[in-house]
């Protein structure tokens, strides 16, 4: 298979985790490239459940390697108790886990710096995962932030941790509170993970390069999704990383070249979790009702997720923003029951039509859906894994979808399992699948 990309369309967990686990099948490496443990990515096999938050989902195929992006910030805790996990579950973590020598670390001090800054926003929270995320990466545009590769030179995790702790003095003065992070027993937790962790650090952007230039089929695993990055989100209602197709390559270091094609991934509907706006958010029983069958609390935090009809003009933004070959729709079955379905197409907003993702998220904010409505198709969808048997206005659905967005859907997702996946064989990505 080509090296393709697999990012987020909408707000996050679109089940790209179900797909990565799909996909990896067909290659030998999976590489995540941006976030943290912020993400949860649920992949079930053979009826048990994984969430990896931040081992790539290939984990849980034997013979692939994993790589752990420098784009990704890492928990070193958090870590070790995902591979315990996996392990005391039976699935391998060994050398088939690489971690990039560039990474930065979350340490706990970002944690607690975290808990403040949202508890000053008082009323304007962003609602963030409360994991360390933003202040993590805050410090690496600061440049003040650890890198694994300092844990490898004792002598210097002495300096860096005098510098970072100095600056967390001076915030909590600010805040007018007790700093709590013992620095003396996290230099020494820190010199344990690197006694522990060295043989796993390197430098993965040449481990990539090489593997690409030997002809291995690499998958790039995205995580938070095009509404939640930095840059392109609803700004501040985002993550601090690149979630778009831009992270792959600045998350990697990987030439653009090495991106084959770009695969999005959709809900049929729209979720949230967290603050900002959400125009096709639906309200009231009928929103209850998904968020009920489409089990839509977070993988991650337990939160319940927001749920919104299918928005036009965040994922036709999201498909011209990462170039997306082909999208797969996950969660058509969630749908089943519904006597008619609603597809935002556009948004209403101080008299005006806008067809186009607005800069400004006050705005945003303002904005009122522009529906179609559809009729649903009322019989059950789950696990069917030929489109022709999907019922006629469960395709119609799909195919208007397809109309809207301006791209081809190429996966249909109808139910959790692996199995439970159409692909359609005029598709790209039944193509390079194939
Ligand atoms: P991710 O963060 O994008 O990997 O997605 P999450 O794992 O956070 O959330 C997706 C949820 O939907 C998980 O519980 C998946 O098991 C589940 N899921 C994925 N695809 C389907 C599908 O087609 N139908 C149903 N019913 N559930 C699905
Ligand atoms: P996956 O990879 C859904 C959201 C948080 C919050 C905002 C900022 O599973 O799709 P952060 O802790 O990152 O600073 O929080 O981003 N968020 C996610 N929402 N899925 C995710 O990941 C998310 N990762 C972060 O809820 O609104
Ligand atoms: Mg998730």
């Amino acid at each position: 298979m080509p090296n393709i990309a697999v990012v987020g369309a909408q707000w996050g967990d679109e089940g790209k985790g179900k797909v990565v686990d799909l996909l990896t099948e067909k290659v030998q490496v999976v590489a995540r490239y941006n976030g943290g443990h912020n993400a949860g990515h649920t992949v079930i096999v053979d009826g048990e459940r994984f969430v990896l938050r931040l081992i790539p989902c290939g984990i849980l195929h034997t013979g692939i390697l994993c790589v752990i992006g420098n784009g990704m910030v890492i928990d070193l805790w958090e870590l070790e108790r995902e591979v315990e996990e996996l392990r005391s579950r039976g699935v391998a973590v060994e050398e088939n886990l690489v971690l990039s020598e560039r990474a930065h670390l979350i340490l706990p001090y970002h944690g607690h710096l975290e808990r403040m800054a949202e508890d000053a926003r008082g009323q304007q929270k962003i609602g963030t995962t409360l994991r360390g995320i933003g202040p993590a990466y805050e410090d690496k545009a600061a440049r003040r932030g650890l890198r694994l590769v300092d844990l490898l030179r004792p002598e210097r995790l002495v300096a860096r941790l005098a510098e970072a702790r100095g600056h967390y003095e001076r915030l909590c003065r600010g805040y007018g509170v007790k700093p709590e992070v013992d620095f003396q027993a996290l230099r020494d937790d820190l010199v344990g993970f690197g006694a522990r962790l060295g043989p796993r650090v390197g430098d993965t952007a040449q481990v990539l390069q090489r593997h690409i230039a030997n002809g291995y089929s690499v998958l790039f695993e995205g995580a938070q999704a095009t509404m939640l990055d930095l840059d392109h989100g609803s700004f501040p209602f985002v993550t601090s990383s690149s979630a778009t197709v831009g992270g792959v390559v600045t998350g990697l270091g990987i030439p653009p070249s090495a991106i084959d094609g770009v695969l999005g991934i959709a809900k049929a509907y729209t979720t949230r979790v967290g603050a900002g706006p959400l125009p096709s958010e639906i309200g009231g029983a009928l929103e209850d009702g998904i968020r009920e069958r489409g089990g839509e609390y977070g993988a991650n935090t337990g939160r319940p997720r927001r749920c919104g009809w299918f928005d036009g003009v965040v994922t036709r933004y999201a498909a011209r923003l990462n170039g997306f070959d082909s999208i797969a729709i996950t969660k058509l079955d969630v749908l089943d029951q519904l006597d008619e379905v609603k597809i935002c197409t556009g948004y209403r907003a101080d008299g005006q039509v806008i067809e186009e993702m607005p800069s400004d998220t006050e705005l945003f904010g303002r904005c009122e859906p522009v529906y179609e409505t559809m009729p649903g198709w009322k019989a059950p969808t789950v696990g069917i894994r030929d489109y022709k048997a999907l019922p006629e206005a469960a395709r119609r659905y799909v195919e208007r979808l397809s109309e809207v967005v301006g791209c081809e859907i190429g996966i249909v997702s109808t139910g959790p399992d692996r199995l439970d996946t159409v692909f359609r064989g005029s598709s790209r990505i039944a193509a390079w699948f194939a």
